[in-house]
């Protein structure tokens, strides 16, 4: 065997495992992209019945007091994410929430009508 033969074998190995390693770490990584997108996408399309919630005035008044903070989706942005706060409040909580606000939240009881939170507390409360 040539002496220089030794060196350039180990070379060789060393640059097949890490081809290898590298090659494992991105099979490892690209599974864990698709359920989180999948689950939220399924989470949207049910929308409340709308017996019971006035959809179009709720989202009106939802536009023009509460998306800037709450974000266009209810994703959350300064305020928190509102798309599971029908389950995490009652109606009463919600409505408290909205009239007086508290941390860092302003309350709507003199900008919004009796109606108009109602509506909101209706609407925010069949998210779940
Ligand atoms: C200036 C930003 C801002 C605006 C505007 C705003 N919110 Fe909030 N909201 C917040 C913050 C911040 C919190 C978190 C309060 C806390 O942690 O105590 C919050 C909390 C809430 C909560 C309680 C959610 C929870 O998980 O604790 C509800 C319900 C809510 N807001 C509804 C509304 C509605 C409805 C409107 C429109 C009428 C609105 N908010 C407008 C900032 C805002």
């Amino acid at each position: 065997m040539r002496k220089w033969l030794l060196p350039v074998l180990i070379t060789a190995c060393c640059a097949y495992a890490a081809v290898m390693m590298m090659v494992s770490l991105q099979q490892d990584e690209s599974p864990a992209e698709p359920p989180p997108s999948s689950s939220s996408a399924s989470a949207s399309p049910s929308a409340a019945p709308a017996t019971t919630v006035d959809e179009a005035a709720a989202t009106a008044i939802y536009k023009s007091s509460c998306l800037s903070c709450h974000g266009d989706q209810l994703q959350g942005q300064i305020g928190p994410n509102l798309t599971k706060v029908g389950s995490a409040m009652t109606a009463d909580q919600i409505r408290t929430q909205i009239e007086n606000g508290g941390g860092g939240m302003p309350g709507f009881k003199g900008t919004l009508t009796d109606d108009q939170v109602n509506t909101l507390t209706a609407w925010l409360s069949a998210k779940k």
